[in-house]
């Protein structure tokens, strides 16, 4: 029995004594574990996201419901995620850092109601939401309502997609069906050695397969940055995975009713660069480096590509043109000769179709001799997988701005933003070489009887190449058809494409209603 009733001031030194408990989490020993595992705590690490100061958390007082294995004996305040919303930049977003110094920031039914509260408010306000993920998972204390929790949130996610922007960060380990809610967000970030994705782990792997697999070697980050695709950025530690996001929300719009921010980047719209006709080489089969020409173009050369790592053969990524936000795409022809295969097509057709759900114009470099040969590739599905990014640039009503660097070979020719999947503006340089296929591959088909003929075939065939080159290895015959609107010079690239996206700004297109439509998943 207190000796006597509480006063004001006893209620507030109550409530603060409240707040500075909840901000132990799981306790000192846990936090000091937690560093020296060399991750920050869930608090430490929104004060490195957001805007100082800024920070305005919720539910710092809710506690789990279970009562089972003891559990009524341990009820943390905040049950394991700290939520709220602040600023990055300046611009509202919506966060929730999982704490894993509570439960191994394992999910429960009262931490899950945390997570919605917050997707909820993002959704009406529109504004991004970014988690820190970092958990043991479904709290197995809590059984069924754990997995009701993630049902929740990945419902969540699904309604949020194309409406605001949703990112995760992967901070520790996410394992089980924990992972689908960042594999239904926009874009995944994990950090080297810390962060590990799978839906089995090493245990189960060795029970049921009997196979030998570390953590690392399994969901780490650069398994998932270079074999799997499922990480779009990998960072060195936290704090790069900080400066990653508030880039990455540099240049996407807070919700899908909203244009990007318009920076001023002090680079000048009318600048030419002779330079960029030194990057292709004569010899067509030659391979460059596209980024050079991406890097020459855009405003100060600031890109920020996405999944770098995976299906080099195709680049894509955010950059500015007069201060205005583009998501490029480009073949590159460093590897696979810049060919599609089904990795490239994915990544490109998911990329394009983020960049249409917030309306991001999209600016297409093509230099691709078509879709990469070989039974892996038809046996996995090229069929399938190639059709998604065409669907996803004929789906794009974002203005679509193509340029033709060197070739557009065959079916690749239609799906890189050809003014057949509605390009808006569709240009090509003089080295544009537009055909069903290349020269060699042409002639043997068309004139395999005349050249076996001949006495000496390797002459007819270097003959026939060379008159082939000539009639179809050029942007001429497109643009005679209107197929390509211009030939540009390569030094006047940035104006041109400037000139485009300016005039593209008011652009509106729409396609038929319908429920949804049917990609080729
Ligand atoms: C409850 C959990 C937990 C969980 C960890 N903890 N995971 N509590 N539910 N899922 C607790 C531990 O009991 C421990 O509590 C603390 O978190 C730290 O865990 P440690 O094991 O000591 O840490 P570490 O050695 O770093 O290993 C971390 C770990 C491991 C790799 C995450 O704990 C682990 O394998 N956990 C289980 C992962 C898992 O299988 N989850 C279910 C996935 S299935 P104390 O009190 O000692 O600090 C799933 C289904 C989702 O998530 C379905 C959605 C549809």
């Amino acid at each position: 029995m207190a000796e006597r009733e509480p006063t004001v001031k006893d209620k507030i030194q109550r409530l603060r004594e409240l707040r500075e408990q909840s901000k132990l989490g799981g306790g000192k020993r846990r936090i000091e574990a937690q560093h020296k595992r060399g991750k920050l705590t869930a608090r430490e690490r929104l004060d490195l996201l957001l805007d100082p100061g800024s920070f305005v958390e919720f539910d710092t007082f809710i506690v789990h419901r279970c009562r089972d294995f003891d559990m009524a004996k341990r009820k943390p305040l905040g049950d394991g995620v700290v939520t709220g919303y602040g600023t990055i930049d300046g611009r509202p977003v919506f966060v929730f850092s999982q704490d894993f110094t509570v439960f191994g920031g394992s999910l429960g039914e009262m931490f899950a109601k945390k997570v919605c509260k917050i997707m909820d408010l993002a959704m009406k306000t529109g504004a991004p939401v970014i988690g820190l993920n970092d958990s043991g998972g479904a709290r197995i204390q809590e059984g069924v309502a754990s997995l009701a929790g993630y049902g929740d949130i990945f419902f969540r996610n699904v309604m949020a997609s194309g409406v605001i922007p949703q990112i995760s960060a992967i901070l520790g380990p996410c394992a089980g069906g924990a992972v689908y809610s960042p594999a239904l967000t926009d874009f995944t970030v994990m950090v080297k050695e810390t962060s590990h994705m799978f839906i089995t782990g090493p245990d189960v792997i060795r029970a049921v397969l009997g196979q030998e697999v570390s953590f690392e070697d399994l969901g780490g980050a650069l398994v998932h940055s270079q074999t799997s695709g499922v990480a779009h950025f990998i960072a060195d530690d936290e704090e790069e995975c900080m400066t990653i996001i508030k880039k990455l929300l540099s240049f996407l719009p807070s919700n899908n009713m909203e244009d990007p921010p318009v920076v001023e980047t002090g680079d000048d719209p009318n600048r030419t660069d002779e330079h960029l006709a030194e990057i292709l080489p004569d010899d067509p089969d030659k391979p460059y480096d596209v980024k050079d020409i991406i890097l020459t173009v855009v405003d100060n050369g600031d890109f920020l590509e996405v999944q770098p790592l995976w299906a080099p053969n195709i680049v894509v990524g955010f950059a500015r043109l007069n201060g205005r936000t583009v998501g490029i795409v480009a073949n590159q022809p460093k590897f696979f000769a810049g060919a599609l295969d089904v990795n490239s097509s994915v990544k490109a057709g998911r990329f394009v179709r983020f960049c249409d759900a917030f309306n991001i114009p999209i600016v297409t470099f093509v230099d691709v001799p078509g879709f990469l040969p070989g039974i892996d590739q038809e046996h996995g599905g090229i069929i399938r997988h190639g059709s998604k990014l065409l669907y996803a640039y004929c789906e794009a009503t974002a203005p679509k701005i193509t340029l033709i660097l060197r070739k557009a070979y065959g079916g690749a020719y239609d799906v890189m933003g050809s003014k057949h999947s509605r390009g808006d503006v569709n240009l090509a340089w003089p080295t544009a070489e537009i055909a069903v296929m290349g020269p060699q591959g042409a002639i043997n088909i068309v004139f395999r009887k005349e050249i076996a003929k001949e006495e000496d075939p390797e002459q007819m065939s270097k003959k026939l190449t060379m008159e082939y080159r000539e009639k179809f290895s050029n942007p001429y015959i497109a643009a005679e058809k209107g197929y390509i609107d211009d030939v540009i010079e390569p030094a006047e690239t940035r104006p041109k494409l400037i000139t485009a996206l300016e005039m593209l700004v008011t652009k509106r297109e729409s396609r038929p209603p319908k429920k949804h439509a049917n990609i080729p998943l």
